[in-house]
């Protein structure tokens, strides 16, 4: 594979732009080519195998292009699809989960760890097997939260409605000693304010997107697929449906000049 190439990084829609954003500040000469698959929107609610086939077009999009490493954005598609997607493909995938499992490990004191994610995820309990395999002492409880998705793409970051709906989401909670919440989905990290506001800042919180950015620029670096030298990176975007750059979750987190392609998948 040619350390030149782009980095090809794909989401279910915008959410995934939190996850680019990271990995931009970690390997900022790297170029990135972003699919997100807008037009398939919600991932979270679908079932495995409507999710897998999804993924693997998504991956096979950008693969086309080509990259020379498939980052799974979505944390629905990295719970039922990694594997999957990892079997077919020839250039290294990397997901979101055990990244941010790997975080929220190393974030807690007390092992008590509340997950917040879409219902698929929760589902697949795909974080559970993640922290299982890191180690048997944390109390791990999950939490899906799909109301959370439209009020981060409404752009209510800090909204009294959000707050509301994420009080009432973590009063599920069956044990309230956690010290570690991971916001286990792409959208999650733009409701910030929101989650600070309902937790205050004792609990941790883990951003999946920024925990894999971390372990990415350590595994490019170890396989020799670091850009080294040169200007900053390029970013190219796509999406499956027309999509304006001024919604709330791209003009945040990139400015409005950002331009999308658009692809039929
Ligand atoms: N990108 C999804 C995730 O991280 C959230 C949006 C969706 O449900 O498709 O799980």
């Amino acid at each position: 594979v040619k350390d030149s190439l782009p980095i090809g990084v794909f989401d279910s829609g915008l959410g995934g732009l939190t996850v680019l954003e990271e990995l931009r500040r970690a390997l900022p000469r790297e170029d990135f080519v972003y699919l997100g698959d807008v037009a398939r929107l919600p991932y979270g609610t679908k079932s495995g195998n409507v999710v897998r086939r999804y993924a693997q077009r998504c991956v096979d999009f950008l693969l086309g292009q080509p990259v020379k490493a498939v980052i799974i954005a979505c944390n629905t598609a990295t719970a039922v699809a990694l594997e999957s997607v990892r079997e077919q493909t020839q250039v290294p995938v990397y997901g979101v989960i055990h990244a941010g499992a790997f975080a929220g490990q190393e974030a807690t004191s007390n092992g008590r760890i509340l997950v917040l994610a879409t219902e698929s995820t929760v589902r697949s309990e795909a974080y559970l097997r993640a922290f299982h395999s890191l180690s048997d002492k944390n109390l791990v409880e999950q939490i899906a939260c799909p109301l959370l998705v439209p009020l981060a793409e409404a752009g209510w970051f800090d909204h009294p409605i959000t707050k509301e709906v994420i009080r009432t989401y973590l009063a599920q909670a069956k044990h309230k000693d956690y010290d570690t919440v991971v916001l286990g989905c792409t959208h999650y990290p733009l409701l910030l304010p929101s989650f600070r506001a309902v937790m205050g800042e004792e609990v941790r919180l883990v951003h999946s997107g920024a925990a894999l950015a971390r372990e990415l620029e350590q595994e490019l670096t170890r396989r020799s697929l670091v850009q080294s030298g040169g200007a900053p990176g390029k970013l190219r975007f796509f999406t499956t449906d027309p999509v304006s750059s001024h919604v709330p979750i791209v003009s945040t987190l990139f400015g409005s000049s950002v331009e999308f392609e658009l692809v039929d998948l």
